[in-house]
């Protein structure tokens, strides 16, 4: 079986990898993927320009290379409708169409969707124009959340702690269009108090399949503060998720979803990412939905992942998923190394060290997950006739996420920390305290 994966951050490194070590696959493909996917056996680096916007640099690929399965990581092709384009081809996509991606990519659909399907969620209201937006925040006072309504890789948020952020959040997005189109229009929404826990399944039109629980980090810096990002690091499974709230979940928010989506004539298919905030009673009320894996959950959750993930999605496509897969029972944690100046700015080109040598044999519970890297190319040096060989650098904001499985979450943290203190590169900031809510409850 050939499988084409798209993306390149650590979520397909994890994907790739996890496709890889089913026996019945021959190559895994991956485009653009990194210097992780590159190395990792039975994965290749494939570069597909899409240079009409349809999408069709990937059906080629698929059709020249007797691909059986493509699997989505990111939300910019979803959006833009590549698993609409691959299946009018006769090719096995998994992920939603661009209806059904809408969730994700305007905040004013998904807030339009929850309130009609009775979702919970936090009371909003849509701006374009900021004099009336700067009223409404008058009105409402602070705390207050302004959200860009197109993508912005997961920064497009601004959890204002007083009145004075929120105008100047107003006039980044609407007046200084700090993030382009995605922030021409504004969601205002009352800020949620709780846990923050990520709920992801597998949806194939009818059938859901839970993936195992997450909880990941926005916030830059530890204590959850400064700004927010794609992600920090996660771990899985989320305490706060008890059976009591994942029942809750599955009926107030994933089963409405896939029951509207149904009745609105695009069944969803694909992962399902709902980011939640549970309260004090337990309650979850929706943050926002995305219509892909989580990244870095993904990195956690796939370590524990022990069912085919290639049978799995097979499954998905023929509409006949399972209702649950096998999990390691041991908890996982991923700690995300990026660059000088992320979230702000990224730094390319500086040289890693310290990584792990890959050995396909290792069955150790620490694994690197790639995201921004690259390889830099083979130079001889004529004068000493030596030539150097490829390095590592860094290629983007998250570098790489260090991910360890062990008996606790706090053995998790301490393991991928360990192996995240070995590895250096210009100007790299991490977390050290991934995890930190599951780690003051008792009971984890
Ligand atoms: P989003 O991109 O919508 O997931 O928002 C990014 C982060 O901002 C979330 O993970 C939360 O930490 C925070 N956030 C977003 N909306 C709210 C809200 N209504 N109340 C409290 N925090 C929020
Ligand atoms: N880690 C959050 C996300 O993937 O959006």
């Amino acid at each position: 079986m050939n499988i084409l994966v798209i993306g390149s951050g650590g979520r397909e490194h994890a994907l790739a990898w996890q496709c890889a070590k089913d026996d019945s696959v021959k190559n895994v493909y991956v485009a653009p993927g990194n210097a992780g996917t590159a190395l990792e056996p039975k994965c290749q680096n494939v570069i597909l320009q899409d240079t009409n916007g349809e999408h069709s640099a990937v059906i080629e690929f698929c059709q020249n290379n007797a691909i059986d399965m493509v699997i989505v990581g990111p939300e910019a092709p979803l959006v833009t409708g590549i698993i609409d384009a691959c299946r009018a081809a006769g090719i096995k996509a998994w992920g939603p169409t661009a209806y059904c991606a809408q969730l994700e990519g305007s905040k004013t659909f998904a807030k339009e969707f929850m309130a009609e399907h009775n979702i919970p969620t936090s009371a909003y209201q849509g701006f374009t124009d900021a004099t009336s937006a700067k009223a409404y925040i008058d009105e409402q006072g602070a705390p207050i959340v302004i959200k860009a309504d197109g993508l912005a890789a997961g920064k497009g948020v601004i959890v204002a702690e007083t009145i004075e952020q929120a105008h100047a959040a107003i006039d980044d997005m609407l007046a200084d269009n700090k993030f382009g189109d995605a922030g021409s229009r504004v969601v205002i929404e009352q800020f949620l108090e709780g846990e923050e826990a990520s709920f992801i399944c597998m949806v194939d039109g009818n059938n859901i399949l839970p993936m195992a629980t997450s909880q990941d980090h926005k916030r830059a810096y530890e204590g959850d503060t400064g700004p927010n990002t794609g992600g920090m690091g996660a771990y899985s499974p989320a305490p706060v998720v008890t059976q009591d709230v994942h029942d809750k979940v599955m009926a107030q928010v994933i089963q409405p979803v896939v029951n509207a989506m149904n009745a609105a004539g695009h069944p969803y298919t694909g992962f399902l990412y709902a980011g939640l905030m549970i309260d004090k009673a337990g309650d979850p009320y929706v943050i926002e939905f995305n219509c892909r894996f989580g990244d870095p959950e993904t990195q956690p959750i796939l370590m524990r992942l022990q069912s085919s993930m290639v049978e799995l999605v097979a499954k998905g496509l023929a509409g006949e998923l399972p209702s649950q897969a096998d999990w390691d029972a041991r908890p996982a944690l991923g700690i995300v190394m990026a660059s000088k100046g992320y979230p702000e700015t990224s730094s390319k080109g500086d040289v890693i060290t310290g990584l792990p040598e890959l050995d396909p044999h290792d069955t150790s519970a620490v694994k690197v997950f790639h995201a921004g890297t690259a390889f830099t190319h083979d130079s001889f040096d004529a004068d000493t006739s030596t030539s150097h060989p490829k390095e590592v650098v860094t290629d983007g904001g998250r570098v790489l996420c260090v991910t360890a499985l062990a008996d606790s979450i706090l053995g998790a943290q301490q393991a991928a920390l360990a192996v995240t203190a070995a590895i250096s590169f210009d100007g790299a900031q991490y977390r050290r305290d991934i995890g930190h809510h599951a780690i003051a409850r008792k009971d984890s």
